[in-house]
């Protein structure tokens, strides 16, 4: 089966890669003429584990093909995915023109039947309106179905977690595009991933929904942890006695500095927009992002309570992606912090293993450093913001010696408190000991 993606970001190009990985032949188009011309030479324009070796393979062994040219890329597929981006607006709704747009260039060059399915988390209802706009733009003779098939990937484990999902959610309407997805999805079956088929707008209802749960869910153990140091509780432990409840379980509990990056928060404003529209009123899910504000705000009071005046105090941070394992800076933590540090006079000395280039777009005034030692030189204190694996296991005596004072805030909990205490540092990290600044 021939089948293409139109959008090749972080969702489309794993899409693609991984289906041309299972057998498939794939093309990618996307409108960033940069971005084809990298990827036809084999050159992943961001980072993701894993992903520029399966681009290189699958391109070299002819099953995956890159292109500017929408036209070739739908006369040659029996199915498309529109994986292009779906930012916020300004009110918190989706931003749907570029998929309006993708699909409006798709319908141009229909002249079979296609299945089209929306790749890109759209908000509820919109499948059927983009299923609208090509049936009303196509001969009445020409048939095609839409099929809202949400992806559940994580940046920085994209290809396992697309090659070995937890579902595969299947809003489809159609017995003939039900087969067709459920022969797309067939390398799966032999790993036994549940496939749920809906209808079209409960594909896209689990995708936000899922989303809003995960975002409550560090929300909450965040709000848990700014209790445990008021009381003197520790959230490590608190996390491990609820998780072992089975019907909780122990992931996404990590406390740290709010949740980021270009999914979670865009995902959760939009579901509210779809509420408000509704007249349906979400109060846990509202919460959850007023709290999340609030989580960052959180992290400056806490560094400024532990340094006092931050005017002509240099503070080194240490991460500022989102998360380990991207080079992605979209809503990162690191931004809004390191902006209101900067407002209250501080210096700012960074290094991150993936994201500098991508920080140096949208920071200014900051020292972009060589590794955690040259941050650490002559720094009042270290901010741990993401928790990449080469930080796990720094030379403490070293960073110690570079430092002016032996403070460390670790924001993502990464060290144990004895230890660093033990070591002589000022340590403090999130929900661990007892802090009075309630
Ligand atoms: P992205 O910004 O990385 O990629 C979007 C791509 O679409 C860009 O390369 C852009 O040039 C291209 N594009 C835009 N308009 C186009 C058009 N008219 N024709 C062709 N190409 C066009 O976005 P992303 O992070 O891959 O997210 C895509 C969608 O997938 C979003 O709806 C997002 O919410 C969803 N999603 C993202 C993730 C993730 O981890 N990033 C995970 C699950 C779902
Ligand atoms: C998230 C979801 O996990 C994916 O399933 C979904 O496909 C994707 O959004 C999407 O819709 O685009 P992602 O944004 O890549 O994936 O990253 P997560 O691992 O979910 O982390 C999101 C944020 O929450 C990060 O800032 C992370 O640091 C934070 N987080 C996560 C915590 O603070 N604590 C946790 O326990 C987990």
């Amino acid at each position: 089966m021939n089948i293409s993606i139109i959008g090749a970001g972080y969702v489309g190009l794993v899409t693609g890669a991984c289906f041309s990985e299972f057998g498939l032949h794939v093309i990618c188009a996307d409108a960033d003429e940069e971005r084809i011309h990298l990827l036809q030479k084999a050159q992943v324009p961001f980072y993701e584990p894993g992903l520029q070796s399966l681009v290189e393979s699958n391109l070299r062994q002819g099953r995956l093909e890159f292109t500017c040219e929408i036209e070739r890329a739908v006369r040659s597929s029996l199915v498309i995915f529109l994986a292009v981006g779906t930012p916020p607006n300004g009110d918190g709704s989706a931003n749907l023109s570029q998929i309006f747009d993708a699909t409006s260039r798709v319908t141009k060059f229909i002249t079979d039947y296609k299945v089209v399915v929306t790749k890109s988390t759209v908000p509820v209802g919109t499948t059927r309106k983009l299923k609208a706009l090509i049936s009303d733009n196509l001969p009445p003779h020409l048939s095609i179905d839409l099929v809202a098939n949400p992806e559940f990937l994580r940046e920085g484990s994209a290809i396992e977690d697309f090659t070995r999902p937890n579902r595969v959610i299947i809003g489809v309407e159609t017995p003939q595009a039900k087969a067709i997805m459920k022969d797309l999805y067939s390398p799966l079956h032999l790993i036994e991933t549940p496939i749920v088929f809906t209808n079209l707008e409960t594909a896209e209802m689990i995708k936000y929904a899922t989303n809003a749960f995960l975002a409550t869910k560090i929300t909450f153990i965040n709000e848990i942890a700014n209790l445990c140091e008021a009381v003197g509780a520790d959230v490590h432990l608190v996390v491990k006695g609820l998780g072992l409840d089975q019907r909780i379980g122990p992931k996404f509990l990590h406390p740290g500095p709010g949740f980021g990056g270009s999914c979670l928060p865009k995902d959760v404003a939009a579901l509210l927009s779809t509420a408000r529209d509704h007249e349906c009123y979400l109060r846990i899910v509202s919460a959850v992002l007023e709290a999340n504000e609030y989580q960052k705000v959180r992290m400056v009071e806490k560094i400024r309570k532990t340094l006092g005046d931050l005017n002509g105090k240099t503070i080194g941070i240490l991460g500022l992606s989102f998360k380990p394992n991207t080079d992605d800076m979209r809503e990162a933590q690191s931004v809004t912090i390191i902006r209101s540090l900067q407002a209250e006079g501080a210096k700012i000395k960074a290094y991150d293993p993936a994201a500098m280039d991508n920080a140096r777009k949208i920071l200014t005034d900051v020292q972009f450093c060589a590794g955690p030692c040259e941050v650490a030189e002559g720094s009042d204190a270290l901010v741990f913001l993401t928790e990449w694996n080469q930080f796990r296991k720094l030379d403490m005596g070293k960073i110690r010696a570079a430092l002016k004072s032996p403070i460390i805030l670790d924001l993502r909990n990464i060290y144990e408190p004895d230890v660093m205490e033990d070591l002589g540092f000022t340590y403090v990290a999130v929900g661990r000991r007892r802090l009075n600044f309630v």
